[in-house]
């Protein structure tokens, strides 16, 4: 049984030998978060939200709390979820203070008129978020990380129900010494991550290079050109690496709950549960 299923990634990066099994111990955890959403009759886009929420939480990955800090020493924010079976989709960049973006992308998409808000503004947003009760505030005012510098990039992950619907999600901290107000590839639809009714991806990596090749939906779309969806995960890191000389990763799954990944860093870790909890699988994705 293929579905419901979650794929899940820690970040394509230079992970140091000894962090890699602390990055799949944190993946796991949030892969079950989220399966355990689906089982219990949540939507895709409720075990994405919070599967993503927890590795935001975690303070271990590069996302939320423990975030790459950018040159100021501020945690800096973006984010995205999608819909595939609208296509829609909510994202939020550069935004400071707040430990969740995740949720904030979603309430963007779901109830607002606006695709994407960044920067003191988009706290205004979340503010207004919080007041309307539509999520809790889990911490606020995070501006320093509370753990060692993560190895990996981006997170992000995968969700298909039992229907086929698909979500997807991207959120990080970003690139190392990031200058204030750099926004990646992480909130940009296409790019950090898209899903459509047919298959969704999610990518990690150089954000500058991502965007270039807009690596998301360029992998969907071999998929939908009748790809196997683990060679076309391979196909898409094949044409980012030949056209931008850069690192980044990609996992892939389609609405039947096939799954594809592929890297050209060192690491990213994942991990995938389908049908039942305890399928679960991880690894490294070594190179
Ligand atoms: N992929 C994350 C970033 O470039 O910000």
């Amino acid at each position: 049984m293929k579905l419901p299923m979650i794929i899940v990634h820690g970040g394509a990066g230079s992970w140091k030998d000894e962090r890699i099994p602390v990055g799949i111990e944190y993946i796991e955890k949030a892969a079950r978060v989220g399966f355990k959403v689906l089982k219990n009759s949540g939507s895709a886009l409720d075990a994405a939200e919070a599967c993503t929420l927890f590795m935001e939480s975690c303070g271990s990955l590069n996302a939320g709390k423990g975030a790459r800090p950018n040159q100021d020493g501020v945690l800096e924010l973006d984010a995205m979820i999608v819909d595939g079976s609208s296509l829609q989709f909510g994202s939020v960049g550069a935004i400071t203070g707040i430990q969740n973006p995740i949720s904030l992308a979603r309430y963007i998409m779901e109830k607002t008129d606006y695709n994407f808000f960044a920067g003191e503004n988009a706290k205004r947003v979340y503010d207004r978020m919080i007041e309307e009760g539509y999520r809790q505030e889990i911490e606020s005012g995070v501006v320093e990380t509370v753990n060692i510098s993560p190895s990996g990039d981006t997170v992000g992950c995968l969700v298909v129900d039992s229907d086929g619907n698909i979500a997807a999600t991207s959120s990080t901290g970003g690139i190392p010494k990031k200058l204030p107000g750099r926004v990646g590839d992480s909130p940009v639809m296409g790019a950090g991550a898209y899903a459509n009714d047919v298959c969704g991806a999610s990518a990690t990596g150089w954000g500058e290079h991502i965007m270039r090749v807009v690596l998301s939906r360029m992998t969907v779309l071999y998929v939908e050109e009748g790809l196997d969806v683990m060679v076309a995960a391979k196909k898409g890191m094949d044409m980012f690496e030949k056209k931008t000389g850069s690192e980044a990763g990609i996992i892939v799954a389609d609405k039947s709950g096939n799954h594809g990944y592929a890297t050209n860093a060192k690491a990213m870790p994942i991990a995938i549960i389908k049908g039942e909890l305890d399928t679960l699988e991880s690894h490294a994705c070594l190179e």
